[in-house]
């Protein structure tokens, strides 16, 4: 009897021990569109900085893709109230409505980043924000950037304009189709060139989904029937510039550790990620425009600080003066050439 009472205050400890620490309410939980994502995972390492000198908990779940996986990792935060507020990298941008009407149902304060919903959806969110890069600006950097190696439009460099025909043969890597950020960064590198008067040749372009593997194949593709032609790449991230890269010199058309100059085209990237700044040391990648992880992190983290604190994202916030919407906080990065880099 003695033993049976033990045995029953001790089973009745341990469930409460085991209620407590799965009802361990985080202050934010994470969920990530892919777990593989070099900018994302840069993005990330210095978002846990910034929350562990605030003090502040957090867990991270990752979707590998799957808006279905995302949906379902949501709906269980949701459902266990487990986060003061939701910080979502959304997989299909478009399922953006659904979770915010949720979260919204539930009080729970969503935190967008880096993927962007459409501006209607977050606007009709109670407690719905975005942090983000500016992809328009990036493209435009892109082309200003080209613009310095090319020279007056009426009298482009013979060294850039191979053909001598006066136009610029482009080729342009795009990410993930439908994302924000590929979008307008391929939309503005081409009107900023068109802007700057020069003529665009645009020899091929091609979605390789944001990775080395793809850039890799989209290069392969491209260069197999364009070789001679191409005169400027444009990636919209450094890993499938790294990609494309790594193909031209497996191809022996660029080498390693040579000059810039003497590489037979300029490649431009976006995010000034490590291997990024790497390829551009190694005289392979022209230049990038920073995505700028380490701003946008603090953004995140001033979010986060103020919701899981109940603060309202007013006047009082410190990046309120920047958001034209109230909702949107997006972070311009600068160029980034051999020059720039110190080490
Ligand atoms: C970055 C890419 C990244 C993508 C993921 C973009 O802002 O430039 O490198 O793959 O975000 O959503
Ligand atoms: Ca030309």
């Amino acid at each position: 009897m003695k033993n049976n009472l033990r045995n029953t205050a001790l089973f009745s400890l341990s469930l409460l021990l085991l209620i407590s620490c799965s009802g361990v309410k985080q202050d934010v939980s994470f969920f990530i569109y892919n777990e593989a994502d070099t900018f994302v995972s840069s993005l990330m390492n210095q978002i846990h900085s910034d929350l562990n000198q605030k003090g502040k908990s957090f867990d991270i779940s990752y979707a590998s893709l799957s808006q279905v996986t995302q949906n379902e990792q949501l709906a269980q935060a949701i459902e266990n109230k487990s986060a003061k507020v939701l910080a979502v990298n959304i997989v299909d941008r478009l399922s953006a409505s659904s979770i915010i009407t949720k979260a919204d149902a539930a009080s729970l304060p969503v935190l967008f980043f880096n993927r962007a919903p459409l501006e209607e959806d977050l606007l009709a969110g109670k407690s719905a924000y975005y942090v983000g890069t500016d992809p328009t600006y990036e493209g435009k950097a892109q082309a200003d950037l080209a613009a310095k190696l090319f020279g007056y439009p009426s009298s482009l460099s013979s060294t850039y304009d191979k053909n001598g025909d006066g136009k610029i043969q482009l080729v342009i890597l795009k990410g993930e189709q439908g994302h924000q950020d590929t979008e307008l960064r391929s939309r503005y590198c081409v009107t900023e060139l068109y802007n700057l008067g020069y003529d665009v040749d645009i020899i091929a372009s091609s979605y390789a989904n944001w990775t080395k593997e793809e850039g890799y194949e989209a290069m392969k593709d491209i260069y197999e029937k364009y070789s001679s032609q191409i005169e400027l790449v444009f990636c919209n991230n450094d890993d499938m510039a790294v990609g494309a890269l790594n193909y031209l010199v497996d191809k022996k058309a660029f080498t390693k550790g040579a000059d810039i100059t003497s590489q037979p085209f300029p490649v431009i990237g976006v995010d000034a990620t490590n291997i990024g700044i790497s390829y551009i040391k190694d005289g392979l990648l022209y230049g990038t425009i920073k995505n700028d992880a380490t701003a946008q992190a603090k953004a995140i983290a001033e979010f986060i600080s103020y919701l899981s604190e109940g603060k309202k994202i007013d006047e009082s916030f410190p990046y309120y003066g920047q958001m034209a919407d109230g909702r949107t906080v997006s972070v311009k990065g600068i160029t980034i050439t051999k020059k720039d880099i110190t080490e």
